[in-house]
């Protein structure tokens, strides 16, 4: 589906607390750093216009967002919905998050991570941009302690069987819980953006939260 291009931020919004650039933080990231005060972190990978990292971190004060964005336009957006309520429990990163998962973050240092509708770079040859990969997967279990939790949901069916298999593959992850879907009430009564239109269009969404397992992760970051 074509994408428009983001809307217009009033210039004088002050995104400074909300926003910052990939290649400003320190490596490793300690990501608690970011917020004033200690609570779980959650990540969203590819927040898009921000639908779900707004209103999760607003339903959920006691937890940290931090979104990753790789379109600076897009990330931009999140910011400026974040940064017109003041948010104080969640920020954007603009840059690439699977450098940010693989090569910034430590080990265990995430409740969850929330990967939804990802680009599915369908030619075979763009096939190495997908962001669900084998080794953002190994990764992904990496800075996820036991008991914390990947959210994937999709509306490709190909894409979500590839990354559960990979996913099972690392062997950090508990069989899949399938999630079903709930009408909506409203009219932003979506996780994201993606899947309001999806929904819409009649389309499937399939939807899996994988549990991290107590197995200790073999890989190390930056690898
Ligand atoms: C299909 S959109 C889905 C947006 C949103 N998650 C939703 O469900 O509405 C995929 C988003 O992921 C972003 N993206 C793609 N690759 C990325 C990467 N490596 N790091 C961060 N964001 C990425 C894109 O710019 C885009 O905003």
């Amino acid at each position: 589906m074509p994408r428009r291009p983001p809307k217009k931020i009033d210039p004088a919004l002050d995104l400074s607390r909300h926003l910052l650039a990939l290649a400003d933080v320190p490596e490793p990231l300690d990501p608690a750093t970011l917020f004033s005060r200690p609570a779980p972190i959650e990540l969203e990978v590819g927040s898009g216009k921000g639908l779900f990292i707004d209103t999760a971190s607003l339903a959920r004060p006691a937890t940290n967002f931090l979104g990753a964005e790789i379109a600076a336009g897009y990330a931009r957006l999140c910011a400026a919905r974040l940064a017109r309520r003041g948010a104080a429990n969640a920020r954007m990163i603009q840059g690439d998050a699977t450098w940010l998962v693989r090569g910034l973050l430590p080990d265990a240092c995430l409740a969850a991570i929330h990967v939804y509708f990802p680009d599915p770079w369908w030619k075979a040859r763009h096939r190495k941009r997908r962001v669900l990969s084998e080794t953002f997967l190994r990764h992904a279990g990496r800075v996820l302690p036991a008991g914390g939790a990947l959210h994937v949901w999709t509306d490709v069916e190909e894409y979500f069987e590839e990354s559960l298999a990979f996913a099972a593959a690392t062997e950090l992850f508990a069989d899949p819980q399938v999630v079903a879907a709930r009408p909506a009430e409203h009219d932003l009564d979506y996780r994201t953006h993606f899947e309001r239109r999806t929904r819409l269009a009649g389309a499937p969404v399939w939807r899996a939260l994988l549990p991290r397992n107590d197995r200790p992760a073999t890989v190390t970051r930056g690898a």
